[in-house]
């Protein structure tokens, strides 16, 4: 089964995956067995530069027993003017079994799904979804507070560019938190009236009581210029600190899905500080990865929660 965005999923089947991670870091932390996948090979394309996704891949792959091969932009016949397309061709006859596909275009997971036989998981597709970092991050909020239903959740800064917030969006909402974007107008997404979501553009009021607090980083890379007159005044409007922390919730948590401009999107003092899980989202990372491989190997046969059955008197 692929796993392109958690916009197309059911909520039963993103349960079901937490509760998958669960296990896994469970057992991975008693040392007790996870399954294994002998033989099975995943292609992991990382056409867009990551340090936690791809380690937290290569690091579920090695614990399901799977082997994998790595391919940047660089170092592939990409370089030398091969379509996506053709490249998702090769691999699919060289029977690689599933592929990991980050990418700098919106919908490229989509369009390797089309040609390749295997599972495809989406590790991050232009400013479209990166559903497998949402799931790290409900993995880490329900963690923390127990439940995702009810809870209220601010979303902070450049939400316009990131991939992170349109999956995060779309889980909480699914499972019933109250979602609040905040951020400058040039960094919402134009036509927000459509998302399952309320819009403000002052900070304190927007995490006002918030359970969680969310930052993003600003993605220079994705932005044409001009969309912020200042990385300062940014910074003193919509930084996440002490002062902007006292409106929100006192156990509040704050994430950010990384890497993170420390100084700019949170400082430092609040990245390392208690309310901080910014290292715990990083962590669960490498479970809700194998909890994906699992699903997607498993055809259709994952693995329960064991319960206790009922002794017959
Ligand atoms: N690492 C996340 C992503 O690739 C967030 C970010 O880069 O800001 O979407
Ligand atoms: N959160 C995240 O996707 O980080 P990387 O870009 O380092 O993989």
């Amino acid at each position: 089964m692929h796993l392109l965005a958690i916009r197309e999923m059911e909520p039963a089947r993103i349960e079901q995956l937490l509760e998958s991670s669960q296990r896994m870091k469970r057992a991975t932390i008693d040392g007790s067995k996870v399954p294994q996948f002998p033989g099975r090979v995943v292609g992991m394309l990382f056409l867009e530069d990551s340090t936690r996704t791809r380690v937290s891949f290569e690091q579920a792959a090695r614990k399901l027993g799977m082997g994998f091969s790595i391919f940047g932009m660089q170092g592939t016949s990409l370089s030398k003017g091969e379509s996506l397309k053709d490249t998702v061709l090769t691999l699919k006859y060289e029977r690689l079994d599933g592929l990991v596909m980050r990418h700098n275009a919106s919908g490229a997971a989509h369009l390797a799904a089309r040609f390749f036989d295997g599972p495809v998981i989406n590790a991050g597709d232009g400013m479209h979804e990166h559903p497998t970092q949402a799931l790290a991050d409900a993995l880490t909020i329900a963690e923390r507070k127990g439940k995702i239903q009810g809870l209220k959740v601010a979303i902070v800064g450049d939400v316009m560019h990131s991939r992170v917030a349109r999956s995060n969006l779309w889980l909480l909402h699914k499972l019933g938190a109250e979602v609040h974007l905040v951020g400058p107008r040039n960094l919402l997404p134009r036509h927000t009236g459509k998302l399952p979501a309320s819009v403000h553009h002052d900070l304190l009021p927007g995490i006002e009581d918030a359970d969680v607090v969310m930052a993003l980083r600003l993605q220079k890379e994705r932005m044409d210029g001009g969309l912020i007159s200042s990385l300062g005044e940014y910074a003193s409007l919509y930084q996440i600190n002490a002062r902007a922390l006292a409106n929100a919730k006192p156990d509040c948590i704050v994430m950010h899905p990384g890497p993170i401009n420390r100084g700019l999107e949170v400082d430092d003092q609040t990245a390392d500080g208690p309310n901080s899980v910014i290292v715990n989202q990083v962590e669960n990372g490498v479970f809700v990865r194998m909890a994906v491989f699992a699903e997607a190997f498993s055809n259709g046969h994952m693995e329960q929660p064991k319960t206790k059955k009922a002794t017959k008197k």
